[in-house]
């Protein structure tokens, strides 16, 4: 056989490869490609070709080998993608993959609960920024230049703006709706707030509060006092106690601290509530005149009340939570406990 028939004979041969597994190519590269193999044995032959069939048969030749090569890489790129890639199996009838969803957070119920409770008696839901200006945080809530919460002890101030801090209470969202709505108001406002201290079982850098107030002409003590009560039997039961004692806040005049009776041992005295009976669950008053003032509201026309509590501290009872931290370390096995799914 000439060089040229046997050119032509390989080419045929190459072109019918099927080159599907890496065994077989593999063998390919052996039989055509490699220092051995068939392609660069012509290659050997070419040197004694005729000068006047060099030019044609170096042509095909090296067509040939450039073929050969074409076909090996690209069925070796093939064999190499496929082989690395997932198995492309469906089974229908396998059980699903089970994931574990989230679960209604302890503090968001007992929001929820208050708003639920609160809205049945007309108030509505408001928010207002975490980070806040001294006048929302202080000022307009009567707080004298020398109050401790105006400390770095205390508040988290901003540090390239010492006018700005982290709230330090809710009762900055007061101000807040006071200034831009006419009363009647009647509205309690949720958040987070922040303070400077130690975190451990009691305390912590941050928690939530719910402020509520309402304001109308007449608004009265007896208001406050009989809000605080229904909202205090809706949350923990219809033989629930309260108890005012007096107190101070800057931007309530009077103030008290309100207690309900204990939910463990129902007033008999127990550990929870160091066993004086009552535990202590809200700060609460008549709205300072002052406060009305700098919000535009006339004192002479108008009266109201506030209050303010930790949701934290409400969950505390409510669930018999023993350690605050657990709230923000969102361990699932805690988060589910609440919502029993
Ligand atoms: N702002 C108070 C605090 O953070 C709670 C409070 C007390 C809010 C009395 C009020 C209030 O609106 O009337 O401790």
């Amino acid at each position: 056989m000439n060089i040229q028939q046997e050119i032509e004979m390989l080419t045929k041969e190459v072109e019918s490869q099927a080159l599907k597994t890496s065994e077989q190519l593999e063998s390919f590269r052996l039989e055509y490609l490699s220092k051995k193999g068939k392609i660069p044995a012509l290659f050997q032959r070419f040197r004694e070709v005729d000068a006047s069939e060099r030019k044609e048969v170096g042509r095909v030749l090296n067509v040939l080998k450039n073929q050969a090569e074409d076909l090996f890489k690209v069925a070796k790129d093939e064999i190499e993608t496929t082989s690395s890639a997932p198995e492309a199996t469906f089974d229908a009838s396998a059980p699903g993959i089970p994931f574990s969803t989230g679960s209604r957070h302890p503090l968001r119920l007992v929001a929820n609960q208050l708003y639920e409770v609160f809205s049945r008696i007309g108030f509505i839901v408001a928010e207002g920024p975490e980070i806040e200006d001294d006048w929302h945080n202080f000022s307009a809530l009567n707080f004298p230049e020398e109050h401790p919460a105006r400390d770095m002890q205390d508040t988290f101030f901003i540090m390239n703006d010492p006018s700005m801090a982290l709230r330090t209470h809710t009762s900055s969202v007061q101000v807040r709706m006071m200034e831009t709505r006419k009363p009647p108001l009647r509205m309690i406002m949720p958040g987070r707030v922040y303070r400077n201290e130690a975190i451990s079982a009691r305390a912590h850098c941050f928690f939530h509060q719910v402020e509520g107030i309402y304001i109308d002409k007449n608004v009265s003590f007896a208001d406050l006092k009989q809000t605080m009560l229904y909202f205090s039997r809706e949350l923990f039961g219809a033989d629930t106690q309260i108890r005012l004692r007096p107190s101070y806040f800057p931007f309530t005049e009077p103030s008290a601290e309100m207690d309900i009776s204990c939910t463990v041992c129902k007033g008999k005295g127990c550990n929870i509530c160091k066993y004086t009976g009552w535990v202590e669950i809200l700060g609460c008053g008549m709205i300072h005149p002052n406060v009305l003032k700098n919000c535009d509201i006339d004192p002479e026309e108008y009266t109201g009340f506030a209050f303010g509590m930790g949701i934290e501290r409400i969950a505390i009872l409510k669930y018999q939570v023993k350690d605050l931290r657990l709230f923000s370390q969102n361990d699932i096995r805690f988060l589910k406990q609440f919502t029993g799914e």
